[in-house]
């Protein structure tokens, strides 16, 4: 089976702005689409993504945000190129490396070719007459992850109600998928009842999670503990609190600023503070706690954190090769976030991960906080057997694609479910 035409499109993501779809279609008449996410609080690091604005074209709506250009690159440029080969991942993606040999993809744009990226895999798993997360691990097990899930959002998805971004719950006491589903809707269902004491009405994130301002972070996690524990789960041995602090983005003149509390922090200074956070809050995993060239804070709390803690790489790493060597040289942290965007090739992602899960790293695939209802997140995790998965919240159709596929999965394919901790 070939690749009969490709075929690039924009189309909107959840936030209402331009994303790149593309269609792969097969010569047995069959057609692929995938559609690719967007971060708000993108690491300096990440591979680039091409909006109009940066590439001079164009265009009366969206405030330069289109996406044109890379839509024209695969048109003009990558569909040519792979037209009648076969739907073969590594071959297509090498073609693409080739195509644009820029470590960051900036030349075609990386909304461009992991666009196209995914589409192939996901034509390829049709071709092999399998389903996508099988197609991805062709032998062994396949292992649905552990959810990751947003209760509370502040920083860039939520207006900075809090200056961290996501208060988020592990239910890693669940001993499968669809219970801790169930415990998580009912932790946000109380959520949404007892933060109306906080406002009349709470903002609903980018990701779906609870905009609700609280005065500090342990106010938040006080929240989000005293729901856990109402609906009668147990803190810690049934489901813990994971905070994402993105700290990039409140970090500046070396400094961390957190307007909340009105000070700010040298980063010595700020490596005590996350210390004391963790230490005295029931959290098993914090992602970001340092900003992303700030090597030098992630090692200092390295060796001071809490054995069990799980120490999450997301701006830090952006999934490239380089950075995550580099942090296992140097002991930085212990787990990363994997966010195909990020590195914008299915195949080279994957080595990304492949490389953190040889060193014992914990690996959490991600979803961006403009995503679309595609679904293939779900499978590249359950196929690539990463120990977690970051979504956002349990609210909007974006998200729910995501869950409803990992519903699906467990329902109808021989899956074991991640024990992370
Ligand atoms: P982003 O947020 O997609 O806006 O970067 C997600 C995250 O930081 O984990
Ligand atoms: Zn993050």
């Amino acid at each position: 089976m070939e690749l009969a035409k490709v075929f690039g499109y924009q189309v909107l993501d959840s936030r209402g702005r331009p994303t790149v779809a593309v269609n792969a279609a097969l010569s047995d008449g069959s057609t692929h689409t995938a559609r690719v996410p967007s971060g708000a609080s993108t690491g300096a690091h990440e591979a680039k993504e091409l909006r109009d604005a940066k590439t001079g074209f164009t265009e009366r709506f969206y405030g330069g945000k289109s996406v044109y250009f890379a839509v024209d690159n695969i048109n003009k440029i990558i569909a040519p190129a792979i037209t009648g080969l076969a739907p073969d991942p590594t071959n297509i993606d090498a073609i693409l490396a080739k195509l644009d040999p820029s470590d960051d993809h900036h030349t075609l744009g990386a909304n461009a070719t992991l666009a196209v990226s995914l589409a192939v895999t996901k034509a390829g798993a049709h071709a092999a007459g399998k389903s996508l997360a099988r197609y991805l691990q062709p032998t062994g097990n396949l292992l649905i992850p552990m959810p990751m899930v947003n209760i509370l959002s502040g920083g860039a998805h939520a207006n900075r109600t809090l200056d961290i971004q996501d208060v988020l719950v592990l239910p890693h006491g669940a001993t499968s998928f669809t219970e801790a589903l169930s415990w998580i809707v009912a932790i946000r269902e109380l959520a949404v009842i007892k933060g109306k004491k906080y406002g009349a009405t709470h903002l609903i994130a980018d990701e779906g999670g609870l905009g609700i301002a609280f005065p500090s972070i342990d106010a938040a996690c006080e929240f989000v503990t005293s729901c856990i524990s109402e609906i009668g789960l147990k803190v810690e041995s049934e489901v813990s609190i994971a905070l994402d602090i993105a700290s990039t983005e409140f970090f500046d003149n070396g400094k961390y600023n957190l307007q909340t509390i009105g000070s700010d922090f040298t980063s010595s200074q700020f490596v005590k503070f996350i210390t004391k956070l963790v230490n005295e809050q029931p959290i098993i995993s914090i992602e970001d706690p340092f900003a992303e060239d700030d090597w030098a804070a992630w090692q200092e709390f390295m060796d001071v954190a809490p054995k069990n803690l799980q120490v999450l790489g997301d701006d830090l790493f952006t999934t490239n090769m380089a950075r995550l060597e580099r942090g296992i040289t140097d002991s930085c942290a212990n787990a990363i976030l994997i966010k195909a965007n990020q590195n914008g090739l299915v195949t080279s992602t994957k080595d990304v991960l492949d490389k953190a899960a040889s060193v014992n790293f914990k690996t959490v695939v991600s979803a961006r906080s403009g995503e679309t209802e595609d679904s293939w997140l779900a499978d590249l995790a359950t196929g690539w057997r990463a120990a977690q998965i970051k979504v956002g919240s349990t609210h909007g159709a974006d998200r729910t694609a995501k869950w409803n596929r990992l519903l699906e999965l467990e329902a109808t394919e021989d899956c074991e479910f991640a024990k992370p901790f």
